[in-house]
């Protein structure tokens, strides 16, 4: 083996994407940002008697929360690998680190295809952030990762994420029975392909080359 000395970033290179349009910027997410986005998330994403999330991660009892999010992270990386990757990015709204965003994928060099989810601190929801986030991944995941469609879900009781799918291009791709609290609630699929995008802002991307090689792309 010859001896080559890389930086985390050259080693993991998630970490060294960086996707900014307009006031969005894309980022992976380092350690000092997960928990700075653990400490977010702790402020609140959404009400006490709402649960937007299929796994309901954000009631974690608050003495477990902040190890429970790294420990979720570093899976995320410690299983990355091109039969079955998650890309999770942080999100800065004029630079403020405001939210997450990422896909999660299985086969993806012969499905072409994810899922999307997000979250936002609750002080920044209902100002177009959410929109613009995902139009922005949306995009980056089109023209610089190859996908061929993008999917994404919503219970029935959360408007704004309903909205922000529809408002972004999805087509509506049926409805579901999710488990929820022991019983279960509607959930509406998504479906967007290329051509129905609605664009936000161009994308300026840095560090995507070794991030394609990563997921076997070259
Ligand atoms: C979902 C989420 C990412 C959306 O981001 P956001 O910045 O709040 O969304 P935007 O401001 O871009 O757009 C929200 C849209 O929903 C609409 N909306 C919000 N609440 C609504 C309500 N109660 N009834 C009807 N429409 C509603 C807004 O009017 C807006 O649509 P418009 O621009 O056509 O008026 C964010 O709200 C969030 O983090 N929610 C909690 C976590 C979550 O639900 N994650 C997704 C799990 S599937």
């Amino acid at each position: 083996m010859t001896a080559e000395h890389r930086t985390l970033a050259e080693a993991y290179p998630v970490l060294g994407l960086r996707i900014v349009a307009g006031p969005i910027e894309l980022s992976g997410m380092d350690d000092d940002t997960l928990i700075a986005l653990a400490n977010l998330a702790v402020g609140g994403i959404h009400g006490e008697d709402e649960m937007p999330f299929a796994a309901p991660w954000t009631r974690t009892p608050p003495e477990r929360f902040q190890l429970q999010y790294l420990q979720h992270h570093w899976g995320v990386r410690s299983r990355f690998a091109p039969a079955a990757w998650d890309l999770d990015l942080a999100v800065r709204y004029e630079g403020e680190l405001v939210g997450s965003q990422g896909v999660m994928t299985r086969d993806f060099l012969a499905t072409r295809t994810g899922e999307t989810g997000s979250w936002l601190g609750r002080r920044f929801q209902g100002r177009g952030i959410g929109t613009l986030m995902r139009q922005t991944f949306c995009a980056f995941l089109f023209d610089h990762l190859g996908f061929d469609e993008i999917t994404s879900s919503a219970f029935a009781d959360n408007p704004a994420s309903n909205q922000v799918s529809r408002k972004v291009g999805y087509r509506p791709n049926g409805v579901g029975r999710k488990a929820r609290d022991d019983t279960w609630v509607t959930s509406n699929e998504y479906l967007l392909t290329p051509d129905a995008l609605v664009r936000g802002p161009g994308l300026s991307v840095t560090g995507v080359e070794p991030v394609r090689r990563l997921i076997g792309l070259e």
